[in-house]
């Protein structure tokens, strides 16, 4: 597509399958070296092969400090330094609080919030000796407004939001922007089966009370993703930048008279 992204090495969690594919597909088209990291290592492997000589496929457990030692080791010594680094691994239970055990909780949280301390912890202070580099955190619009039964998933994603503003103030002079990223309904994902919620949202899930009428796809979010990658994102770090079809923008059924 173009080359803003062109000399630039990203490692990106969570590249087996869904959003994490899409981000990291669009990011090499945008010219950059893409190290892929996934639990399931051979998906992650599959997805970097169809990127060529740009992709890179490893194992990375982002719940596991030393999972994050060995996939920064293997990105560098293969592409070189890490410059932008999607945080996009994430897990959801869909449950009501009452039912949710609490290793359930927590198993969420290791993920989606954990997953994501431990990337900003490795590789952050590996772009601030470099002098520059962009952190994009995957949060969800469950991280600025909360949704019944998705209490665990829900806690995680507000806990993403706030540590991006933490982390966007520590490592601003040091050249290195962090910014979240809150989907809304992004149909075609794992995420949203049936199989993993017990509730077959198909591609038309609560559509009539999104304003632009249609869930989002993984390239949308990929496109957005490539935007904070760039540099010409440079003026924006610590915010939050919703792709939801306007869902949570107001009252649900005001966009007409
Ligand atoms: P998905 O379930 O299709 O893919 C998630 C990927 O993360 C899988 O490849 C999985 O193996 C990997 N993963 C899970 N645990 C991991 C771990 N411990 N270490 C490394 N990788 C691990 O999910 P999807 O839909 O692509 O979601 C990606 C991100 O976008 C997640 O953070 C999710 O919370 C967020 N999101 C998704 C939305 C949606 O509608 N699908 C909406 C809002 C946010």
């Amino acid at each position: 597509m173009g080359d803003r992204l062109a000399g630039k090495v990203a490692l990106v969690s969570g590249a087996g399958r869904g959003i994490g594919a899409a981000v990291a597909r669009r990011l090499v088209c945008d010219g950059a070296r893409v190290v892929c990291g996934d639990l399931n290592g051979t998906a992650a492997t599959e997805v970097a092969a169809s990127l060529g000589g740009d992709g890179l496929g490893l194992h990375l457990d982002v719940r596991s400090e030393a999972s994050w030692a060995e996939a920064v080791t293997a990105a560098t010594e293969h592409f070189g330094t890490i410059g932008v680094l999607v945080n996009n691994a994430g897990i959801l239970r869909a449950l009501p609080i009452v039912a949710t055990s609490l290793e359930e909780f927590r198993e969420t949280v290791e993920v989606n919030q954990i997953g994501v301390f431990l990337g900003l912890k490795t590789v952050a202070p590996l772009m601030a000796v470099a002098g520059s580099g962009s952190i994009v955190n995957v949060s969800s619009m469950l991280g600025l407004v909360g949704q019944a039964f998705a209490g665990a998933y829900t806690a995680s994603k507000f806990a993403v939001t706030g540590l991006t503003k933490v982390a966007a103030l520590e490592f601003a002079s040091a050249g290195v922007r962090v910014n979240s990223v809150h989907p809304g309904y992004i149909g075609g994902t794992e995420m949203l089966s049936a199989v993993n919620l017990g509730v077959d949202f198909g591609d038309t899930y609560d559509v009539a009370n999104i304003p632009l009428k249609r869930m989002g796809s993984p390239e949308e979010v990929a496109d957005l993703v490539c935007y904070l990658a760039s540099d010409e994102s440079r003026y924006c770090t610590g915010a939050e930048f919703v792709i939801d079809g306007g869902l949570i923008a107001g009252v649900p059924g005001t966009t007409t008279l």
